[in-house]
């Protein structure tokens, strides 16, 4: 369905959500590597803010600026042809309803981003209706936030205990009433995201979220073995006995297509 030349819009995921088609998405950061993607049919670049460990060699997202942002969503925009854009808001961008408005609008507007993704749960609801209502598309980022990793202390699953998993799910309702575009599920029990994607009307993207989702994003870096240190349980190395960027790239979009990936060994309980 996705891997003809049409270009992907938010219409397309939710058509794919309708229809019970898987969506890909994976991590871009500059022009080389999204001629491969786009070209190997993954229908999302997410230009994400874990560009900050994985580019630039930080410990964590929190360093990462609006304008490394706008600078990496600008190299992506000028190699795609296809696929849709979607570019993180930095840590604490998105502070207020306002910040956040104005911030969004300089990645769609300078860096040519077709949506942002926005970290947190029901207290970013008034900043996500103020993008929807000034017609700026968000995709909001629930589940493990990395940006909250400090007071976290640590990156775990989350949504484990029955209370947390249903606040997690009453988010989810309230950012689709708020007018959130997409949603994402990083690092959740897979029970509790097939529950969420089934309670939304919104296409939700799951990393480390089983294979319930209606699409499945990856970082780049980690499904190409190049990340180092140890691989997270949700990724695979694609490139692994592949010739090529290219060929691991088309696998991970067939797998994701076919219900492959992720298997019951990338997913938590
Ligand atoms: O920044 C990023 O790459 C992300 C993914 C982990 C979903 O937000």
């Amino acid at each position: 369905m996705s891997s003809d030349s049409a270009e992907i819009t938010l219409a397309t995921l939710r058509a794919l959500k309708r229809t019970g088609g898987k969506f890909t998405c994976l991590t871009a950061y500059d022009a080389s590597f999204t001629r491969i993607l786009d070209a190997a049919g993954v229908d999302v670049l997410l230009v994400g803010d874990s560009l900050g460990m994985v580019i630039q060699g930080q410990d964590t997202t929190l360093p990462v600026t609006l304008d490394d942002m706008i600078y990496h969503t600008r190299c992506v925009a000028r190699a795609r042809r296809r696929a849709l854009i979607m570019s993180d808001m930095p840590f604490m961008s998105a502070a207020t309803p306002v910040q956040a408005l104005t911030n969004a609008a300089r990645l769609m507007q300078e860096g040519g981003a077709h949506l942002v993704k926005i970290e947190g749960g029901r207290v970013m609801a008034d900043a996500v209706r103020l993008l929807s209502e000034h017609g700026l598309p968000v995709c909001a980022h629930l589940g493990l936030l990395p940006q909250s990793v400090r007071k976290l202390g640590g990156y775990q699953v989350q949504g484990r205990e029955q209370r947390a998993a249903a606040e997690l799910l009453e988010d989810a309702k309230i950012l689709e009433q708020a007018g959130a575009d997409v949603l994402l599920l990083e690092c959740v029990p897979a029970a509790l995201a097939a529950r969420i994607t089934v309670a939304t009307e919104l296409p939700v993207i799951g990393i480390g979220a089983g294979a319930d989702c209606d699409g499945q994003v990856l970082v780049l870096y980690d499904m190409l073995g190049v990340t180092s240190g140890r691989r997270p349980r949700f990724s695979k190395d694609f490139l692994a006995g592949r010739a090529s960027v290219q060929a691991a790239v088309e696998e991970y979009v067939r797998a994701v297509k076919a219900g492959e990936f992720p298997g019951a060994e990338h997913a938590y309980s």
